[in-house]
């Protein structure tokens, strides 16, 4: 699936030396879909030649308001019209000053005043640069002007620093560019997420796990983000990256035991939307041992299980009597390997929840895709097989009608 499918973007470069970082940003954005028209300032030229450039998008690329291979000479205007967005990656501190101020003495400042789309930009600068009060009063027009700033972040700079200033990276950038055209249909709103695995020590060395890769719950992080959520994820042991860390709307925070995943989640509940996308272990091991078990010849040694707590039917229930405020809306997930929509409406009704979804098929641990069986009280609805990340924004959907 491409989230950039027709999207016409132009991708402007100013000159820092991030802009080496931006061929790969125009291979991923064309990679999901969209077509991009590049746009160089003269002193982005120096880092980076518009023929790479052209060659990687397939377009040429601009440099001048004065190029007359335009028809009637109008780049700026020309250029503008057919974009959907308008992202300049790296920004620098110069371009953010001009384009504060409105200031169009070249191509990319012209083409940005004239614009009729939306402006995204990437800063990149040296850490003193980004502190200046100048700078930061440009941000802070450009913020108040609709301008979208992505990032910077902070860290290593070409020039030996280390601060605030750097550009993003180019997949967090593109990203966000794709997070950009979602549907906002979360803002204002508190997602609370339980993902992956958890992991129940037997000794030091040793434990028991489910299956998970905890993927579907950092997808449903992911595009609950993206329709503008303040989301919190609270991850069992999964190696996955942080869906969009660098928007700053995400808190994250890992857990190991069930017990742990508990704790975490029930602090958390002063939330709208509780999505339990967890593989919880139901049991743990009464008293894990200190030291590393040791083999005693053909024998096993006896364990002592003991119950979980159900964390889903401990959020729906808790914050229901405690606070008598409304609960938040909590949506149950059912991994089955027989009768799935009998199982899934007997969770649905033990647990006292408003929605369950079911994961359709054998295949679903650890692959890219995914198919669901939506439950609630009007009936259900299956979501086609499609990648997690489509179906998971599929489903903000549908629970942001809900809600
Ligand atoms: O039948 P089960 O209790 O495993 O139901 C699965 C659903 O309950 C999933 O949403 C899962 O995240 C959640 N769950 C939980 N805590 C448990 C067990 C399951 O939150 N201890």
């Amino acid at each position: 699936m491409q989230s950039l499918l027709n999207k016409k973007i132009v991708l402007g470069i100013s000159g820092g030396i991030a802009a080496y970082k931006t061929p790969e940003l125009a291979r991923l954005l064309i990679q999901e879909g969209a077509s991009v028209q590049v746009v160089m300032t003269e002193a982005a030229q120096q880092f980076v030649t518009s023929v790479t450039m052209q060659a990687l998008t397939g377009n040429p690329v601009f440099t001048s308001q004065w190029d007359n291979s335009i028809s009637n000479n109008m780049a700026h205007i020309e250029l503008s019209r057919s974009a959907d967005i308008i992202l300049i990656a790296p920004t620098s501190a110069d371009l953010m000053a001009k384009l504060s101020l409105g200031l169009a003495d070249d191509l990319l400042s012209t083409l940005c005043l004239a614009r009729d789309c939306p402006l995204l930009i990437a800063p990149a600068m040296n850490k003193q640069m980004w502190e200046h009060a100048a700078t930061q009063r440009s941000a802070d027009r450009l913020h108040h002007d609709g301008v979208t700033l992505l990032g910077p972040a902070s860290g290593f700079q070409a020039c030996g620093e280390v601060g605030m200033g750097r550009m993003l990276e180019p997949a967090e950038i593109s990203e966000q560019v794709i997070a950009f055209f979602q549907k906002k249909s979360l803002v204002g709103k508190k997602v609370l997420i339980t993902a992956g695995p958890t992991f129940e020590a037997i000794d030091p060395v040793r434990g028991i796990t489910n299956h998970s890769s905890g993927k579907m719950g950092f997808a449903i992080a992911r595009a609950a983000l993206e329709a503008g959520a303040q989301v919190r994820l609270i991850a069992g042991p999964c190696d996955l990256p942080t869906p969009l860390e660098a928007t700053g709307k995400i808190i994250r925070t890992n857990v190991v035991s069930a017990k742990e995943m508990h704790a975490a989640t029930l602090a958390a509940t002063d939330c709208d939307v509780f999505f339990a996308v967890a593989a919880v272990a139901d049991w743990g091991i009464a008293k894990p041992a200190k030291e590393k078990i040791k083999r005693q010849g053909d024998g096993a040694p006896n364990m002592e299980f003991v119950a979980n707590p159900d964390i889903l039917l401990d959020v729906a229930k808790t914050v229901k009597t405690k606070s008598g405020k409304p609960s938040p809306y909590c949506v149950g997930f059912a991994a089955e390997s027989t009768d799935l929509e009998k199982h899934a409406d007997e969770k649905l009704k033990r647990k006292g929840i408003p929605m369950i979804v079911g994961n359709i098929g054998p295949d679903t641990f650890g692959s890219d895709f995914n198919q669901l069986l939506v439950m609630d009280a009007s009936g259900s609805k299956k979501i086609a097989k499609a990648e997690k990340l489509h179906l998971a924004r599929q489903l903000i959907q549908l629970v942001a009608k809900k809600i």
